[in-house]
C-alpha cells in the first residue's frame, strides 16, 4: 500500500490500513448498514456512540470550523491532496486503498474522506428560542435529502433556527449534511416534543405560528404581513401527508404559496425555499 507523503504543508500524518477488521477503524466499519437504520429512529446507534459522521473535505472542513471534536479520519490512501484546512496536527488519520474503503464503509463513494466527530449536547429549545426571530418549524421531515436542503435554506435565508420534532431525521446525519455542503454544523437546531404539542415552546417564546400548506384556504404567501420585530414559525410537514390535521389547527394561520397547472404541491425543500425567502430577515 502506498501511503503519499504530506501534501504542501499538510502536516497531518496518515497511518494505513489495509486490514478492514482493524480495531482502530471500527467506527467507520458498515456505515451504509448502520446509518440506513439511522434515520428512522433518529441516528440512535451513531447517538449512543456519541458520534456522527462527516463526508467529504468542505462537510469535514465545515464540521472542524464549527467547533466539532474530530475524533478520526479515513482517506483514500491514492489521495495526493492535503486533507482539509483545520485539521488538528495530531488527528487520526487512517489510509486505505478503495477496494478496503469499499469493504470498511460499505460504500463505494466517500468523497476523499469521511471523518468522525463527538457530538455535543443539543441545545434547550426555549435557550435557542430566546434570541430568535424567525424559526424553521418541522412535521414528520423525514426525507435527509430534504432536511438538507431546508437546513441550508434557513441558514442562508436569515432564520435563526430549524426545530424538529421527533419524527423528522437526525440533522447531523451523514446523508443530510452532505446535502445541507455541512451549513447545518454552525446553524442552530433542536429537537421539539412531538407537534401539535411541542409547538405550546414555540408559542410560549413568542411566535406566531404560520403553518405552510398547499391548501386552497389557505392565506397567499404574498399577503402576509409582518410587524417589525414580530416572532415568526413558519411550519412545514412532510411529503406526502404534508402538515398533520392536529399541527394544521393548532397553528395561528395557514399560508400557501399560490399553485398553477394543475400540480398541487412543491416539494417541501423547495416551498421552504421560497418562504424563508419571503419571510426571512432582511438585515
Ligand atoms: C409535498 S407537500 C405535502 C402535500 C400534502 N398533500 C399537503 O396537502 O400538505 C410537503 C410540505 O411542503 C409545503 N408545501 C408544499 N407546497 C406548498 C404550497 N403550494 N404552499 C405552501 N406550502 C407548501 C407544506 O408545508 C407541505 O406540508
Amino acid at each position: 500500500l502506498r501511503v503519499p507523503r504530506r501534501g504542501g504543508d499538510d502536516p497531518v500524518v496518515r497511518s494505513p490500513v489495509d486490514d478492514p477488521d482493524d480495531p482502530r477503524i471500527a467506527d467507520f466499519v458498515g456505515l451504509r448498514d448502520r446509518e440506513l437504520a439511522g434515520p428512522r429512529v433518529r441516528g440512535r446507534r451513531a447517538v449512543a456512540n456519541g458520534m456522527f459522521v462527516a463526508e467529504g473535505d468542505v462537510v469535514v472542513e465545515r464540521a472542524l470550523r464549527a467547533g466539532y471534536r474530530l475524533r478520526a479520519a479515513l482517506v483514500d490512501a491514492t489521495r495526493a491532496d492535503p486533507l482539509p484546512p483545520g485539521m488538528p496536527a495530531d488527528a487520526e488519520v487512517f489510509a486505505a486503498s478503495p477496494a478496503v474503503l469499499r469493504r470498511i464503509t460499505g460504500l463505494g463513494v466517500h468523497r476523499g474522506m469521511l471523518a468522525t466527530f463527538d457530538r455535543r449536547p443539543v441545545a434547550p429549545v426555549d435557550e435557542l428560542l430566546a434570541d430568535a426571530r424567525r424559526v424553521v418549524v418541522l412535521e414528520r421531515v423525514s426525507n435527509p435529502t430534504n432536511l438538507g436542503v431546508i437546513i441550508r435554506t434557513a441558514a442562508g435565508l436569515g432564520f435563526d433556527a430549524v426545530l424538529l420534532d421527533p419524527t423528522c431525521t437526525d440533522p447531523l446525519y451523514r446523508r443530510v449534511a452532505r446535502v445541507a455542503m455541512g451549513e447545518g454544523y454552525a446553524f442552530s437546531w433542536a429537537w421539539l416534543p412531538r407537534l401539535p404539542g411541542g409547538l405550546d415552546l414555540v408559542r410560549a417564546a413568542g411566535f406566531r405560528l404560520l403553518a405552510l400548506t398547499p391548501a386552497a384556504r389557505a392565506r397567499p404567501l404574498d399577503e402576509v404581513r409582518l410587524a417589525e420585530g414580530e416572532r415568526v414559525a413558519l411550519l412545514f410537514g412532510a411529503e406526502g401527508p404534508g402538515l398533520s390535521a392536529q399541527t394544521l389547527a393548532a397553528a395561528d394561520e395557514r399560508v400557501g404559496i399560490a399553485m398553477q397547472g394543475g400540480v398541487d404541491s412543491l416539494n417541501v425543500g423547495v416551498a421552504a425555499g421560497i418562504a424563508c425567502w419571503v419571510l426571512g430577515r432582511r438585515s
